[in-house]
């Protein structure tokens, strides 16, 4: 009998070890990790360059409080991911995990704005259909409704929700893309307006939605509507990169691709790759500057904050995608995988859409493509699909409630940047046929 509570309930196979793409499992299984868990082995499995950073930095120097120490390798991490202070972001702040990150957003945007005179500014606005995280700051920011629906009334009212920007599902038959988004734009001035301007703190997004809706990129020009419409009204700009961001769609930040750059950056998974767990905020000066004239040190903190090993090991993947120009392999890999799955489902009758950017790519399942019906939510469709997948030797990461927490079945493809062309293939072949043999069950 297991004693760990298990997160999907019941007893799941024990993975044992990794090396590049592969997880061995211990019965013996070898199977492709086709999404690196949930976007975050960006290195792939069993990299020696960082296990023995790891392991340099935990003899050297384990811990030291962050209240009295900083560490070298918080530092190095600092000055790599920060170098030319890309879009005016001038600091970071590191913690264990993406939810970290985004309670750390949310709580040094309260602050900036209390330390500049702008007490007022308590509310939120963020996107339904999207996830930030599970603790109960982050899940309130989400609009991850599946998730947030026990939680619901001990969440914080000081997040409201938009409408996402999600073509394929919410943009009306015969609107053109501009008109979508002076709609979406519309709609954002108008909780502005219903909140009062002068009490809006930020506005949350993420830049390509990840697990929630299936890799979603915005329209063209959306984001830059959203940045004039928070520069207008005084809030500031918080994209949540931490399933999206460090590469994992083609340039270092999946902001570089909309022509707008955050107030507050929130990175997490493909940081560390999952050789150690470490989320973190990038910040922009004009906020590190309103701290400084204020009070001096941000209100909050965590015991494990900025961990030495943790940055140690983070500091050594981002090397690794520097030195081996990796972000080349994301963008070639990303452009053939998105033609081996145009080619496998781009006819099929129960995929609707492919979408993504880079190696950040999701199919969305349907029951009838001209309606974009979609399967029955009781069908399961998503967990038979990760199922047949295992069962052919690939993990990939199927999710339900695309569109609504409830309704529509996706699933994600997000192989490390070291993926080769064989590899995809493999991955897309082995994908192609777990969907048919899902299908085939219902
Ligand atoms: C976009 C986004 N934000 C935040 C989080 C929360 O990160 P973590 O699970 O590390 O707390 C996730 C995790 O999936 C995510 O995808």
């Amino acid at each position: 009998m297991s004693r760990v509570l298990h997160r999907a309930g019941g007893m799941p196979p024990v993975a044992v070890s990794g090396e590049g793409v592969m997880l061995r499992l211990a019965d013996g299984r070898e199977v492709i990790d086709g999404s690196g868990g949930a976007a975050v082995a960006c290195l792939g499995h069993g990299n020696a360059r960082v296990a023995a950073a790891i392991g340099r930095q935990a003899a050297k120097l384990a811990y030291a409080h962050t209240g009295f120490f900083t560490s070298e390798p918080a530092e190095a991490l600092a000055d790599l991911i920060l170098e030319g202070a890309p879009g005016g972001l001038s600091h970071a702040w590191f913690c264990s995990s993406g939810s970290e990150g985004t309670e750390a957003a949310v709580k040094l945007a309260r602050q900036y704005f209390v330390e500049i005179g702008q007490p007022a500014r308590t509310r939120f606005i963020a996107r339904r259909q999207s996830y930030h995280g599970n603790t109960l700051g982050a899940l309130a920011a989400g609009g991850n409704m599946a998730r947030r629906v026990v939680y619901e009334p001990i969440l914080a009212e000081a997040f409201s929700h938009v409408s996402p920007c999600f073509a394929y599902r919410f943009q009306n038959e015969g609107e053109s893309d501009a008109a979508y988004v002076d709609r979406l734009a519309a709609e954002l001035e108008a909780e502005f307006a219903r909140l009062g301007p002068e009490t809006v703190a930020g506005f949350i997004a993420e830049p390509v939605v990840g697990a929630t809706a299936g890799c979603v990129p915005a329209l063209a020009g959306y984001f830059e509507r959203v940045r004039a419409i928070c520069d207008r009204h005084g809030a500031l700009l918080i994209l949540d990169e931490v399933m999206c961001g460090m590469g994992r769609t083609g340039s270092l930040h999946a902001w570089e691709q909309e022509g707008v750059a955050p107030d507050i950056q929130i990175v997490a998974k493909g940081l560390g790759g999952g050789y150690q767990p470490i989320g973190g905020i990038l910040i922009g000066a004009r906020i590190v500057a309103g701290i400084a004239a204020g009070s001096g040190a941000f209100l909050h903190g965590h015991t494990y904050q900025a961990h030495p090993v943790a940055c140690a090991g983070a500091l050594e993947v981002q090397r690794i995608i520097r030195e081996d120009g990796l972000l080349a392999n994301v963008r070639a890999m990303g452009a053939r995988l998105e033609a081996a799955l145009t080619d496998r489902f781009g006819n099929h009758a129960h995929v609707g859409d492919i979408r993504g950017r880079g190696l950040f790519q999701a199919i969305e399942l349907v029951a009838d493509r001209a309606a974009k019906r979609v399967f029955d939510p009781e069908l399961k469709l998503h967990e038979r699909v990760k199922r047949a997948a295992l069962e052919r030797g690939l993990a990939v990461y199927p999710m339900g409630g695309t569109i609504d927490g409830r309704r529509g079945d996706h699933v994600l493809i997000a192989p490390p940047y070291i993926v080769t062309a064989a590899e995809i293939d493999t991955i897309v072949d082995r994908l192609g046929a777990a969907v048919d043999a899902a299908l085939a069950e219902l």
